[in-house]
């Protein structure tokens, strides 16, 4: 798995060298009506790169991530539609909800962006396309996994619909002192971003919300073909989850002073 890692660190490595494409921002359509803004209440937007020849009728929607625009490195995907969605929610594209604390009022509305730039997609053809591919890395990652039903459904027409989650496994494990620091940190999450009535049924109907947030708890209710990948070396899943909270900071420490 982590040659397959690395392959696609060096293919984005050489695409950045084989290629200076600039792909302007799109600003979503009708983003202050449909409340679809960052946290700090900016208008959501997403990079869309057109596709040509063969590739006019396929899509591939990168939830965080990049895309290679040269035929030599990256013949499968060169000519495709290709669509970086910038995060900007906090919560995997998934909550709906503001929170006015202390300081300046903040906006979670990660499904509403998920769900307008979809539509945008729509408006530009990908619900008449052959293929679409939703992906996604780290909290794209598992907002691929969340929402790849949901994808599904939305392009109804489309001949084949599948799914590519990279780093997105946040698995809820045991670490060495705080068995559910990740449990309680996804259920606060969860909470204060409003996300409870936006999580799969599939899952909620089963296990308490604050739980379906793990994809160990999803992925077997996905009914969409979707391709999980995860580097056995990824630091965020091993150190953090072993060393969470204070031996956190301790292990930080030391490794500093070393
Ligand atoms: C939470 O979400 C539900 C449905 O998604 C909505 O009806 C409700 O108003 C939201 N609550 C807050 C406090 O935003
Ligand atoms: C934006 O809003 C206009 C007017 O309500 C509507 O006609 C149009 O379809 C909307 N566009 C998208 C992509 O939702
Ligand atoms: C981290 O440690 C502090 C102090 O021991 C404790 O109060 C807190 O609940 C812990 N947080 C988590 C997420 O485990």
């Amino acid at each position: 798995m982590w040659k397959l890692h690395c392959m696609i660190i060096c293919l984005m490595a050489a695409c950045l060298l084989a290629s200076s494409l600039s792909v302007p921002f799109t600003e979503v359509a009708n983003a202050t009506q449909r409340r679809a803004v960052c946290m700090d209440g900016s208008l959501a937007d997403y990079y869309y790169s057109a596709g040509s020849g063969d590739g006019a009728k396929n899509w591939l929607l990168f939830l965080m991530g990049g895309g290679c625009p040269d035929s030599q490195i990256n013949p499968d995907f060169y000519n495709w539609n290709r669509i970086f969605v910038a995060y900007c929610d906090q919560s995997s594209f998934l909550g709906d909800t503001e929170f006015d604390g202390q300081g300046p009022k903040l906006q979670f509305r990660g499904s509403r962006i998920f769900d307008a730039v979809v539509d945008d997609l729509l408006a530009k053809g990908m619900g008449v396309g052959e293929n679409a591919i939703l992906s996604g890395i780290s909290a794209g990652g598992l907002a691929t996994i969340l929402h790849c039903d949901g994808f599904r459904a939305r392009l109804p027409d489309v001949g084949r619909v599948k799914c590519l989650s990279d780093g997105g496994f946040f698995f809820r494990g045991e670490n060495v002192l705080n068995a559910d620091y990740r449990e309680k940190y996804f259920a606060s999450v969860i909470t204060l971003h409003n996300i409870s009535s936006l999580l799969p049924v599939t899952c909620t109907e089963r296990i308490d919300p604050s739980l379906c947030f793990f994809p160990e708890n999803l992925v077997r209710d996905i009914q969409t073909p979707i391709f999980i990948l995860d580097s056995a070396f990824d630091a965020y899943q091993s150190i953090q989850e072993a060393f969470a909270n204070w031996s956190r900071v301790l292990f930080l420490k030391l490794m500093f002073s070393l």
